[in-house]
């Protein structure tokens, strides 16, 4: 079956990035000349996504505005023939129809934002991407994870990475049984285990392509890790009632931009693979001494 909805959970507080976040969406926090939300959509939008859905709360407009049509900003661009700025603002504009927004009322979870889109998915496959994870790299994350789901048939997929094992605390960690160095599988997955039980160091990162069963298996009675509801919590019922779980080990970089750390590295990186910005980038690192070359 054809994956053609994606869902973006955008509702989180952003608390590891305040006050940065105290009144922007952390989705809206820019890597290059884009926010991240819009460097996730671009990744599903070239993976063959048609709907796309936005999981948010108060305080989100700022996204909805994002991916609207700005009819002053582009008049005013026509005025003053700024051709080049105004393809580029309407390249990046979602269609009409295709922008879907509901609420997450509560902060209760991930689990909680994805079952929130239920009656909007309906009864099929669609990809999940957490906009704070960003991934570069020549393939796009969620086109390899569709190639996985093409291949393998039914099943739930995530992107998945080796961590060390300090850091499985904070990742949702496969009990993998198989693994052929592409593609694993997994006979359970434990969210944020105790490093010293941790059943491996492969870790989730955020793109999923999800069964539409998800939505039942999700259990909203079920407060897991961090007294939040888990969607990695529902990956067991799900391998029980026969829908396998696979990690895909996708090739790219995965950038952690919900802290300023890995937000830093983005944009690093960003401007490296950037031929404008790289010249640049090298020679400030270079005058600030930080650099060889
Ligand atoms: C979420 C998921 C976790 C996954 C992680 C990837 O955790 O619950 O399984 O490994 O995203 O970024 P969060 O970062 O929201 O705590």
């Amino acid at each position: 079956m054809k994956i053609r909805t994606a869902v973006f959970p955008v509702a989180g507080l952003g608390t590891r990035f305040l006050p940065a976040t105290k009144a922007i969406p952390k989705e809206m926090l820019t890597v290059g000349d884009r926010p991240l939300i819009q460097h996730a959509v671009e990744e599903a939008k070239v993976a063959g996504i048609e709907r796309f859905i936005f999981v948010t709360s108060q305080g989100k407009t700022a996204i909805e505005d994002h991916f609207d049509v700005n009819p002053v900003l582009e008049s005013t661009l026509v005025e003053r023939g700024k051709t080049k700025e105004l393809d580029r603002v309407k390249s990046l504009q979602l269609g009409p129809g295709e922008a879907i927004f509901i609420r997450q009322q509560q902060p209760l979870g991930l689990g909680h934002a994805v079952w929130c889109a239920r009656s909007l998915v309906g009864n099929e496959p669609f990809a999940l991407l957490l906009a704070d994870d960003m991934i570069i790299g020549d393939a796009p994350c969620t086109a390899q994870m569709i190639d996985a789901y093409n291949k393998q048939g039914r099943g739930n997929y995530t992107a998945v990475m080796d961590v060390p094992q300090e850091h499985v605390s904070r990742y949702g960690i496969l009990d993998i049984t198989q693994d052929d160095g592409t593609l694993v599988q997994a006979q359970d997955v434990v969210e944020k285990p105790d490093p010293a039980t941790s059943p491996s160091r492969t870790a989730i990162v955020g793109r999923y392509i999800l069964d539409p069963l998800t939505f039942d298996k999700i259990n909203i009675h079920n407060f897991g890790v961090g007294k939040e509801i888990q969607l990695t919590d529902a990956f067991k019922p799900m391998i029980d009632a026969g829908v396998p779980f696979y990690g895909v080990r996708f090739k790219g970089h995965r950038f952690d931009c919900g802290t300023k750390e890995g937000w830093l590295e983005a944009n690093v990186a960003n401007a490296y693979n950037d031929e404008a910005m790289q010249p640049r980038l090298l020679e400030t690192l270079k005058k600030l001494n930080i650099a060889s070359q």
